[in-house]
């Protein structure tokens, strides 16, 4: 069973915001400065999401996402995880970090039961790291990659944003490292989700243009998977490496997408660049029954627009930052 939309598309993927705090501010993402962040009283505990994680396991979803802001800002990330993996052993549990914490943490996400992390990483060189995040760690996320190696989990999925001027050179660089580690670097075009509003077409390294740059490393071949996986994947053909595209800007996957996301404040939003949203955290303080909350989930989904339309007249920008709606 899965929730279907008015596309045939089922959804059984749900991605989870648990704060949209964050220790960075990356420029594709957060203002230099000037956030104001959720008040705690507006987000959703760890009794609530798990709730939602119950709902949603009983509608038919295999697949959750603990995103941010950085989730491992939020205390005791690893209970929230036993949590979740309690209501549903077989889950497809992943975290997206930017790996800051990762040296004090990983050890107790994977005891919790987690078995898959993506590390946000733009940049090899600590510099340009540092222009991109606005901050100056590029040694503590090495550090922090390096941990989740040792705690057990594999392989390692590293996001990076490809920006035009800038991220060119980062290409041979992360393929090499892949290589060299067996890391997966996944590479994301520049969508237009930033606080700052300078996001343009021209700025977007388009999926062409990274899979010429990481050709000139080794010859690539496509790895088949999901098609709701938004990467798609490359290794090389000496077998050593691999890569991956999510070309959302170029090639949007749209078609295939199968899911929904909680922000930390309890909406639910149908898709990233929704501009209309629905309050769960309303029914679930309000004392609504299961059954009420997973009537209103399908009708919801059923809400969800065909696509988003970067790049067209009627696109409007959320006014949510990414850190506001989750990765
Ligand atoms: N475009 C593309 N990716 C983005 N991310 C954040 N903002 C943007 C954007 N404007 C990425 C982060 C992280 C994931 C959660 O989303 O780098 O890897
Ligand atoms: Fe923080 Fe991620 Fe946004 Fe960077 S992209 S500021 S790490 S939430």
């Amino acid at each position: 069973m899965a929730l279907f939309d008015r596309y045939g598309r089922a959804h059984d993927d749900l991605r989870i915001s648990v704060t949209d705090r964050c220790n960075f501010r990356c420029f594709y993402c957060m203002p230099e400065e000037g956030m104001t962040w959720l008040p705690h009283d507006e987000v959703l505990n760890y009794e609530e999401i798990t709730r939602v994680v119950r709902i949603t396991t009983e509608l038919g979803f295999t697949s959750y996402h603990l995103t941010g802001g950085e989730p491992l800002l939020r205390k005791d990330l690893h209970h929230l995880v036993e949590q979740m993996v309690a209501v549903q052993p077989g889950m497809d549990l992943a975290l997206t970090t930017n790996g800051v914490f990762l040296p004090k943490m990983a050890k107790d996400l994977y005891a919790a039961g987690l078995r898959r992390v993506n590390i946000s990483l733009d940049s090899m060189n600590a510099g340009k790291f540092l222009f991109m995040t606005r901050r100056d760690v590029f040694g503590q996320v090495m550090e922090g990659i390096e941990a989740a190696a040792a705690a057990g989990f594999s392989p390692i999925k590293i996001n990076a944003v490809a920006v035009k001027g800038l991220s060119e050179e980062e290409l041979p660089r992360f393929a090499r490292w892949s290589r060299e580690t067996g890391h997966v670097v996944r590479f994301i075009e520049y969508m237009p989700l930033d606080a700052d509003r300078t996001w343009a077409h021209e700025k977007v390294l388009t999926a062409e243009e990274i899979l010429e740059g990481l050709s000139v490393e080794g010859e690539l071949e496509l790895v088949s998977g999901h098609p709701s996986d938004p990467a798609t994947r490359y290794r090389y053909k000496d077998g050593k490496g691999e890569v991956g595209v999510i070309a959302s800007v170029t090639r949007p996957f749209c078609q295939d997408c199968n899911r929904i996301r909680l922000t930390a404040d309890g909406m639910v939003r149908t898709c990233l660049f929704s501009t209309t949203e629905h309050d769960v955290k309303k029914l679930l303080r309000g004392g609504a029954p299961d059954d009420e909350i997973k009537t209103w989930l399908a009708e919801v989904v059923l809400t969800k627009t065909p696509g988003h339309l970067i790049g067209q007249e009627e696109f409007v920008q959320p006014e949510r930052t990414m850190s506001a709606i989750g990765g």
